[in-house]
């Protein structure tokens, strides 16, 4: 007789933003060690190739760059080239001429890109990069490349300041919107910070531009699947000023984990029940949790009782 195979744990989350169990829309901001800017993972080459074939399909949905950027986004190449030929040369070789990713094979001439810098960066790292512009009404979005943004399409935010980026964000109007800009004010270039933001989704895809606020219950997912349905999303963000421009660059590092991935952690599960159960109202409908929310609580309680 076989005995019954036992499945291996998933891997954990590598961020557990939740684990506290509170929920405060703060800035969270803490300082960066510079040689930890980029996060590379082993999900480098399926990531890497999957921007490049939203590259080929949505180019103007996941690039978008305003006149007069050209010279930051070389900036912010030149930081990335840099810092990946010192810190992971496995993972890019630079001849002074061409780029090359050794893991994808993909080799970039340095000219093609002259006027299209922060394109090419983001097809070097998993990293998406948004490029800000200090301006008299506060900083404002000017080049990005953007393969993975959750719920939010880049067209509707490029030009615009901080305020208006974050409207539908509940809260961030009275409560970070000022902070946020005096922060920006004083950011130095040796002073870059990061932060972790989460979010829960029903679909595990990197590329989400669409907002959703259903109103329906998903009758489909139960606490019995809640754990293979439903992915806790976390962003690793950094800011940093570019020391010669002067503007700042906010990238983002996605992280997707099945729910189930807490299996091993019940304080984190307990912790993303908790912090779930303070979400105001708002909140909630913004990060689209009702659909399934009794179905996730049940789960998470569950494992945070084993
Ligand atoms: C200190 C800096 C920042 C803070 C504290 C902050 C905070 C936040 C928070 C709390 C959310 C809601 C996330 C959620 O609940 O899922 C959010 C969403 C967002 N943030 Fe930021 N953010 C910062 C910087 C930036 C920058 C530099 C950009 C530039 C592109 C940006 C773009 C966005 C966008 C596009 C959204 C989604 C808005 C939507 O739903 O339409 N954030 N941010």
């Amino acid at each position: 007789m076989t005995s019954p195979t036992k499945l291996a744990p998933l891997p954990q989350p590598r961020y557990l933003p939740y684990l506290s169990g509170d929920f405060r829309l703060a800035m969270g901001l803490v300082a960066l060690d510079l040689g930890l800017w980029i996060e590379p993972d082993e999900q480098f080459v399926p990531e890497l190739r999957e921007k490049d074939g939203l590259l080929v399909e949505r180019h103007g949905e996941v690039v978008g760059c305003r006149q007069g950027s050209e010279a930051a986004q070389r900036e912010v190449l030149d930081l990335l080239i840099a810092h990946m030929v010192r810190y992971y040369p496995d993972l890019l070789r630079d001849d002074g001429q061409s780029l090359t990713v050794p893991p994808t094979g993909a080799v970039y001439r340095r000219d093609d890109w002259h006027d299209a810098a922060i394109d090419l960066a983001g097809r070097l790292v998993q990293e998406d990069f948004c490029l800000m512009a200090p301006g008299e009404g506060g900083y404002t979005l000017e080049a990005a490349s953007l393969c993975f943004p959750s719920r939010w399409r880049l067209a509707e935010k490029l030009g615009q300041p901080m305020s208006i980026i974050h409207d539908p964000v509940p809260g961030f109007g009275d409560k970070l919107a000022r902070p946020v800009d005096r922060f920006f004010d004083h950011l130095g270039v040796d002073r870059p910070v990061w932060r972790v933001n989460w979010s829960l989704n029903d679909d595990p895809t990197l590329f989400q531009p669409v907002r959703r606020q259903d109103l329906d219950t998903d009758e489909a997912v139960t606490a019995a699947n809640a754990g293979d349905r439903l992915f806790i999303r976390c962003e690793r963000q950094t800011l940093r000023r570019l020391p010669s421009t002067g503007w700042i660059l906010f990238t983002i590092k996605t992280y997707v984990d099945p729910i189930a991935s807490l299996a091993t952690r019940p304080d984190a599960a307990a912790g993303l029940a908790s912090a779930v159960r303070q979400l105001p109202e708002g909140t909630r409908r913004y990060k689209n949790i009702a659909p399934y929310q009794q179905a996730l609580l049940d789960y998470l309680d569950g494992l945070a009782a084993d």
